[in-house]
């Protein structure tokens, strides 16, 4: 790829308006103009094509609006899913291609590409398709799913591992998956996300709770706090003696906002289910319902179970058992444990005191470690990520396009 930046090129954390990898001079010229007319402030434009799109965003942030070159690919549907892999769900993707084909086209619209241009681009086709984009561009992205996955992960007893489990999962998916994740903790006065991960909570989450209206990009550049490249968390350490009054729609709006910016948003939830648990548990893709073997964990995991079959019947549900082995004479048999909830336990997770406490009192996720809750969560993690995208060369890859 051999690149300039029309703009001053930005950090990694910041996002740029507008990105373009186009493979010939003439259309870049195009992009050089419209960039200029239309006076955007933060553009790059880039010699090079969707493969090289494809590596650049891997590592760093997405623009609102990509332009991707797609007329030397030979596969473009296999690699503009490779593009959604590694780009935020939010972005607005517009292709310009060779090809005037109304097939492609249409396969490329319901891979969620926002518009596709044909050669010879020119100035007046590319601004009208720009406008349309940024104009409509959050309802389009909306239509076409492009939105991150919700994982909430819940405690039906307090101490059975809730927090230890999403952060363990957020960490894996992030840094194992490579995928854009946020962590965010609901307990705005009692969570431990931040604490586990070593980090300081931001101040910031209570005053969006509260006034819906502030919610943004901006605020959320302001108020998500970097683990790493790909883990960011939300979280507060609100004082004790005053209540934090949520509006009943800024958590609807907030997911939304971390759906469009993260592949996955995993949030980790307090056991009392005022409106915004309730907010979350009717958006979420995925509960992870942690207990231990226990008669009130029992009776607390039926009645969440019953609760989401009730408000949420699309959501997958995984029924977690932690700490299983430490109290052996006061635990309840797996068997009966599953007839009382009226679902099988998905995975056991032994209590184990040498792995887990000096990773958690280090400020490291239990899932960064070794031993077999590490290894457990990981795999959690990776049936949450879906099988991993097949290698691309090859005829297998060939094969798996014309189905994609
Ligand atoms: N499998 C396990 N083995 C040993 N200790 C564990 C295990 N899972 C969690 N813990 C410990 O239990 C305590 C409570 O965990 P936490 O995740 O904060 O629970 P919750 O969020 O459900 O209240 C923490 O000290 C954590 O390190
Ligand atoms: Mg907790």
């Amino acid at each position: 790829m051999t690149g300039t930046a029309v703009a001053k090129e930005t950090t990694t954390t910041e996002r740029l308006q507008l990105r373009a990898f186009v493979a010939d001079d003439e259309t870049r010229a195009v992009v050089e103009q419209v960039v200029s007319d239309l006076m955007i402030p933060a553009a790059a434009i880039h010699r090079g094509t969707v493969r090289d799109a494809i590596q650049l965003l891997g590592r760093q942030r997405s623009p609102r609006v990509l332009v991707v070159d797609i007329s030397a690919s030979e596969l473009p549907l296999s690699d503009i899913n490779e593009l959604a892999e590694v780009c935020e769900p939010g972005v607005s993707v517009i292709a310009v291609g060779d090809r005037n084909d109304v097939g492609l086209f249409r396969e490329l619209i319901n891979h969620g590409i926002s518009d596709y241009l044909v050669k010879p681009l020119t100035p007046s086709l590319l601004q009208r398709s720009l406008l349309t984009v940024v104009e409509g561009g959050g309802a389009h992205s909306r239509q076409t799913g492009r939105l991150g996955r919700i994982v909430a992960v819940m405690g039906c007893r307090g101490g059975v591992g809730a927090t230890t489990v999403a952060t363990s999962l957020a960490w894996a998916i992030a840094s194992r998956r490579h995928r854009r994740v946020v962590l965010f903790d609901l307990d705005v006065q009692f969570g431990s996300v931040a604490l586990g991960m070593d980090l300081d909570p931001v101040h910031g989450l209570r005053d969006a709770l509260e006034n819906p209206g502030r919610i943004d990009g901006l605020y959320l550049d302001r108020t998500l706090v970097r683990h790493s490249e790909t883990l960011w968390v939300l979280s507060a350490e609100e004082s004790l003696d005053d209540p934090v009054r949520a509006d009943r729609d800024a958590v609807g709006l907030l997911l939304h906002e971390l759906q469009s910016k993260f592949h996955f948003v995993v949030a980790d939830l307090p056991r009392q289910v005022g409106p915004a648990v309730q907010q979350v548990l009717q958006a979420a893709n995925n509960l992870v319902l942690v207990s231990d073997l226990s008669l009130a964990g029992m009776r607390d995991a039926m009645r969440l179970v019953q609760l989401l079959q009730a408000t949420n019947a699309s959501c997958s549900i995984t029924l977690v058992v932690n700490r299983v082995g430490e109290y052996r004479s006061g635990q309840i048999p797996k068997a009966e444990f599953e007839r009382g909830v009226g679902r099988p336990i998905d995975l056991v997770l032994p209590f184990d005191a040498k792995h887990v406490f000096p990773l958690v009192n280090a400020g490291r996720p239990v899932a960064s470690g070794n031993g077999p809750v590490a290894a457990a969560l990981c795999r959690l993690a990776d049936q949450l990520c879906g099988a991993k995208p097949p290698a691309r060369s090859g005829w297998l890859a060939k094969l798996s396009a014309l189905w994609s």
